[in-house]
């Protein structure tokens, strides 16, 4: 069986197929525009990054704002031109996002990212709590590190526990949307939380 997304990769040169999900996302709800600061996790093989570093302009391809695009995975993977990749480094690791916070020199990102995912065990109930344990340090990282009003993507495989990530997302978020972008394939329980509007950390 051919996947047309497969074809589609190799004919506009992403890594894989997974960069149509984020292209459908952006298409709907323009995350990514041009001089925003994004940081992508589980971005190993860097389908997402390269659509990152297009569409925020952190290539300096076109003319108008440059972006910035941090790209992570616990996996080595080949740099992408306007994206600073750190690859080998575990995004769960408190070191990881030290070296994430010192390279933005107390600046904040406008998006986050996360397509991470577990290996897959194939047992169903195991594999949703180990994604949403991913999901919940990428939105834990995000709220120390996320401007105020910026954005949050995050991937799940729907279980149990998807519910609650909702409403805990809708604690810090204005807006929260569940995708299944149709880059997804049908079989696949993935779906991505967009929450956007970071309302910001209230101290007290
Ligand atoms: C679906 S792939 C990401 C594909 C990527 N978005 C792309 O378009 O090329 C999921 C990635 O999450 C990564 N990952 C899983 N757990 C991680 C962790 N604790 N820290 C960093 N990356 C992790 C995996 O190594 C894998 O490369």
């Amino acid at each position: 069986m051919r996947d047309p997304y497969v074809e589609k990769a190799k004919q506009e040169n992403y890594r894989c197929r997974s960069a149509f999900k984020l292209l459908q996302i952006n298409e709907k709800y323009q995350i990514l525009t041009p001089g925003l600061t994004v940081i992508d996790c589980g971005a190993a093989p860097g389908s997402w990054t390269q659509v990152a570093t297009n569409l925020t302009n952190s290539h300096a391809k076109k003319e108008g704002p440059v972006g910035k695009v941090y790209a992570i995975d616990k996996l080595p993977f080949y740099p992408v031109e306007g994206a600073t990749v750190l690859g080998n480094m575990d995004f769960t690791i408190d070191k990881t996002q030290e070296t994430l916070y010192k390279l933005l020199q107390g600046n904040k990102a406008d998006v986050i990212l996360s397509d991470m995912a577990p290996n897959a065990s194939g047992i169903r109930a195991i594999d949703h709590d180990n994604i949403i344990s991913l999901a919940y340090t990428a939105l834990q990282f995000a709220l120390q590190i996320t401007k105020v009003h910026g954005t949050l993507v995050v991937k799940v495989w729907d279980g149990g526990k998807s519910q609650q990530f909702e409403q805990n997302l809708l604690k810090f978020y204005d807006n929260v949307k569940v995708i299944k972008p149709g880059a997804t394939r049908d079989e696949s329980t993935e779906k991505f939380f967009l929450a956007r509007g970071f309302k910001g950390l209230k101290i007290n």
